[in-house]
């Protein structure tokens, strides 16, 4: 049983994949924060996220780096969005993401290309999204909690830049999979939200048997 949520930035694609993981019992991989990671290591080290051979030497790096909460930053989310757009970055992660969606008993990942590219055989396959207006309302809301003082222009600008190069770049960019079930959470709750994916997902996996 593989689950695969894909979604723009803040679209709640994450919150969606880890009430999935916890309903059907399953282990959840957030997909973002291994190139969030990447990004990390290359802004730690002073590097170019444009000079692909670097990025790439920075593929290389140890599961304990996932938890740092300095991950969730928007500088690390704005740089990892640059360094994914490299094909050999992607590549060099591609086998790490597989590896965990074919385990036994199957996984949950959330991410831009499950559907689409780490799992096209996927059970489920959502796509989560929501006005870039108010998307950058949450995740100002969310930088806010995190005593992060942004403006909310600002938040706006990076999402709407964000979109444009995760859906512009060559090499599996952000879109909806074919066979894959929208869902708009614009005006949704979290709690209606993750209703609605738990019915959709168990349609589809009816649609399987
Ligand atoms: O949480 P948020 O949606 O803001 O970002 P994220 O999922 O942590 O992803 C950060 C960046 O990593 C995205 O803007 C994408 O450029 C990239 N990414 C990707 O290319 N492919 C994935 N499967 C997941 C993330
Ligand atoms: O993973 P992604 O970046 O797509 O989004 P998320 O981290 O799941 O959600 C971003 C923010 O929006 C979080 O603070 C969620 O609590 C909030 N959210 C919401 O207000 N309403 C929803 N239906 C889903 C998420």
């Amino acid at each position: 049983m593989i689950i695969a949520v894909d979604g723009p930035a803040a679209s709640g694609k994450g919150t969606i994949a880890r009430a999935l993981a916890k309903h059907f019992g399953l282990p959840h991989l957030d997909t973002g924060l291994l190139y969030r990671a990447v990004a990390a290591r290359v802004l730690a080290e002073g590097l170019d996220p444009a000079r692909e051979a670097d990025v790439v030497a920075m593929c290389d790096f140890d599961e304990s780096v996932l938890a740092s909460p300095d991950l969730r930053s928007d500088h690390v989310g704005k740089t990892a969005s640059i360094v994914s757009a490299h094909p050999l970055v992607r590549a060099a992660l591609l086998q790490r993401q597989r590896r965990f969606a074919q385990q036994d008993g199957g996984a949950v990942l959330d991410g831009r290309d499950i559907g689409t590219v780490i799992a096209p055989d996927a059970d489920v396959k959502l796509f989560v999204k929501a006005t870039p207006a108010i998307r950058a309302r949450r995740r100002h809301e969310e930088l806010r909690r995190h005593g992060i003082d942004v403006s909310y222009d600002r938040v706006l600008a990076d999402i709407r830049a964000r979109d444009d190069r995760d859906s512009r770049r060559s090499e599996a960019p952000l879109r909806q999979a074919a066979d894959a079930a929208a869902l708009d959470t614009s005006f949704l709750s979290i709690e209606a939200a993750v209703q609605k994916a738990i019915a959709l997902s168990e349609a589809q996996m009816a649609r399987r048997d």
